[in-house]
């Protein structure tokens, strides 16, 4: 989905390549199975390419750009942003410090370190994170800091980089540490989880984050063991998980038993879910004028949050009406900005909660939000905007992508716009 994230940026394509409606055409031609299903995914694929082949002609961005990537990860797409403009910056954010360590040399060996500032830190809080660059610290090795945001990219979830790293306890193959953090300073981690959360909650965290159907079977096999010893290992919890779901359903399943276990631990530890909805709403509260935020999700759980959080920006409700978006809170019922997972999770009172339709839309016409109040004097804040948002529908891989890359299958891509009311 590089090509994609680039044009939904509005940068320009990247050299050489492609373009982005013969890819979609042609990928999903000459595959065998039904022609039905084939002309219908070439139907649906043609129309994300023309989407995204439209949104790459659109506004050109300007040559000095600055781009925020929320999620640095390996610097896959920091690359691909920095090679399709080729005097843009990037100021990249991630909660992994070895991961920005490897991203690092990477784009130290590419000869390109000198346009990116890394920070190691929380999409979350974007606007803090930002604000010494909009003051007086450069970006870059070029002595200028920034005067606007001309876009933003989060690609949710985890990297291969720290799925293959066994330490993280991140891969449900092989034996390692219950860990799962991102940023490895964080107090809770999946261990705590596992051996301290309810057998209720725990069922509710599995069947809530992951819809996963065994949800009760796995989470009194947990507690029923830990009663003895506590469970340390990936290679225990996938025994008990596996013990947990009948052989029949098991050896039909296409998917290794435990990776919605593992996901839902995963997306509750680093607090996945709110972190999208609060990341879109804090890196939509710093972008300038006619920028956009791109967001890359890969579960449907993830994919639903950002686009209920899109509409609420966009002033929409689920339904598409326009939302009463000053509409009083009910008293006592927690916003999802004000939940404070540390606390919760220290004592494992652990928030359930995920991002609703009904939470409180917070997005543009509310210039005091978050960015807005640290940046008031940058370049669309301080007036009123609004979000629009740009994708109706997600963006989906290619065949021929899905095929390099078998891990970008699930992989979703929602882009929304800034402009001024
Ligand atoms: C899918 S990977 C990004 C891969 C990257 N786009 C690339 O091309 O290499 C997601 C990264 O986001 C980081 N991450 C997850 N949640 C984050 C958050 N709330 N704030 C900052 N970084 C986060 C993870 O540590 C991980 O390195």
């Amino acid at each position: 989905m590089v090509n994609e994230v680039i044009a939904y940026l509005r940068c320009r394509s990247l050299a050489g390549e492609t373009s982005l409606d013969d890819v979609a055409l042609g990928d999903a031609v000459g595959k065998p199975g039904n022609e039905q299903a084939v002309e219908s995914s070439r139907r649906k694929r043609h129309k994300s390419g023309q989407a995204a082949a439209a949104a790459s002609n659109a506004i050109e961005v300007k040559p000095d750009a600055v781009f925020v990537d929320g999620t640095l990860g390996t610097a896959g797409h920091t690359l691909a942003m920095l090679r399709a403009h080729p005097t843009c910056r990037v100021v990249a954010f991630d909660r992994d410090a070895e991961s920005m360590e490897f991203a690092r040399r990477r784009l130290a060996a590419e000869n390109v370190a000198e346009r990116v500032t890394m920070v190691q830190g929380d999409f979350r809080h974007a606007a803090s994170l930002l604000q010494p660059y909009f003051e007086n610290r450069k970006v870059g090795a070029d002595g200028r800091p920034i005067t606007r945001i001309d876009g933003a990219l989060i690609d949710a979830g985890m990297s291969l980089y720290q799925v293959t790293w066994p330490e993280r306890g991140l891969s449900f193959r092989g034996d390692a540490p219950l860990d799962m953090r991102y940023d490895r300073t964080q107090e809770i981690s999946a261990f705590d989880l596992v051996n301290r959360l309810s057998t209720s909650d725990l069922e509710d965290l599995l069947f809530k984050f992951t819809d996963e159907r065994w949800a009760r079977r796995i989470a009194a096999n947990i507690t029923a063991q830990r009663h003895s010893s506590p469970i340390r290992t990936t290679g225990e919890l996938v025994s008990l998980i596996e013990a947990a779901i009948p052989i029949g359903v098991r050896r039909q399943s296409r998917v290794h038993p435990a990776t919605k276990t593992f996901a839902a631990l995963r997306l509750a530890v680093n607090d996945e879910l709110w972190a999208l909805d609060q990341g879109a709403r804090a890196l939509s509260s710093v972008l300038a004028t006619t920028a956009r935020l791109v967001i890359l999700t890969y579960s449907s759980n993830e994919d639903r949050t950002v686009k209920r959080t899109f509409r609420r920006l966009a002033g929409r409700t689920e339904d598409g009406n326009i939302s009463r978006s000053h509409r009083k809170r009910k008293p006592g019922r927690p916003s999802p900005g004000s939940w404070d997972s540390r606390t919760a999770r220290s004592s494992l009172t652990f928030s359930l909660a995920l991002p609703t339709d009904s939470d409180e839309p917070t997005g543009g016409v509310q210039p005091e939000g978050e960015g807005a109040s640290v940046l008031s004097g940058t370049p669309g804040f301080g007036t009123t905007w609004g979000m629009k948002i740009v994708t109706s529908k997600p963006v989906v891989p290619t065949d021929e992508e899905i095929a390099n890359n078998p891990l970008a299958r699930s992989c979703k891509l929602r882009a929304i716009e800034k402009y001024l009311i």
